[in-house]
């Protein structure tokens, strides 16, 4: 049971000074003292993603999202279904701040995206999210260790140790001096998933990141990411098609008609 809120006898300005603990003035029992608290044990732990009642059109479209909200936790994985066309991408590369929307507000770990300019959404890509979509869309003049440091190293946050577990963990221990092109689909986009979470991203975004593969490989690959996300605490929002892999994720949403069915 946590400790209620209510006066206490122990304000700062009654006697100088007992930061946050109080006693209750009847019953002398401990309280948490709504003036003298810390303000983030008295506010309930902020969500680490809240896209509250989004709306976005494409110039010249018809609304693709028409209020659409979600929450996530830290450390929370959340499955986005719906139809094709329903606009799951678009709502993903909006919480990546990749676009802007026309009314309501995403925050992400505090940060209200509606707020940033060009530079602070580059400085949100850069040090709280990551993405990886069906495309692999890795540098094909760089070899895997040099791909999967890529990232990290752009955002000043290249930490060896890091990358060498995330390289065994992947199993692409053997394949660190090939090159894109010399790897299969699911060896790209493990160094893809690898490579965004070198950063140690608060967030993973990823948009069908099994869709190019064949059942057998996208099985390998969902079962490391998942592995991968879980032990680093890092949430993961995730697109998908396919209601197997939206079972094995902590909540599933729905997309349609521009809103979110939870
Ligand atoms: N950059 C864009 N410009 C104009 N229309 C777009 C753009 N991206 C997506 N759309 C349209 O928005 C709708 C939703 O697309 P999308 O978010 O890609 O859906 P999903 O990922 O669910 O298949 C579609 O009608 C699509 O044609
Ligand atoms: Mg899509």
């Amino acid at each position: 049971m946590g400790i209620r809120r209510g006066n206490c006898n122990r304000c700062p300005a009654a006697n100088g000074g007992n930061r946050g603990l109080g006693l209750d003035s009847g019953g002398g029992r401990a309280i948490l003292c709504p003036v003298t608290a810390p303000i983030t044990a008295l506010r309930p732990r902020a969500m680490l993603l809240t896209v509250d009642t989004v709306s976005k059109t494409y110039p010249g479209g018809r609304p693709v999202l028409r209020g659409a909200s979600i929450t996530l936790d830290r450390g929370q994985s959340l499955a986005l279904t719906g139809e094709s066309g329903s606009g799951k991408s678009t709502l993903l590369n909006l919480t990546g701040a990749l676009d802007g929307f026309d009314s309501g507000e995403i925050t992400l770990d505090g940060v209200a995206l509606s707020q940033l300019d060009d530079a602070g959404r580059a400085a949100l890509r850069r040090d709280r999210v990551a993405l990886v979509f069906q495309q692999f869309n890795l540098i094909p003049a760089l070899s895997v260790a040099q791909n999967l440091a890529f990232q990290a190293r752009l955002a000043g946050r290249l930490d060896r140790g890091w990358i060498d577990e995330i390289t065994a963990r992947l199993g692409l221990t053997e394949l660190t001096g090939r090159y894109p092109e010399q790897l299969s689909g699911g060896q790209q986009q493990r160094v893809a998933i690898g490579r965004a979470m070198a950063g140690r991203p608060k967030l993973l975004l990823a948009d069908e990141p099994t869709g190019n593969l064949d059942e057998t490989a996208a099985g390998t690959v969902l079962d490391l990411m998942l592995e991968l996300v879980r032990d680093s605490g890092t949430a993961l929002l995730l697109v998908t098609h396919s209601q197997a892999i939206a079972a094995r994720l902590d909540r599933r949403a729905h997309l349609t008609g521009g809103r979110v069915a939870a």
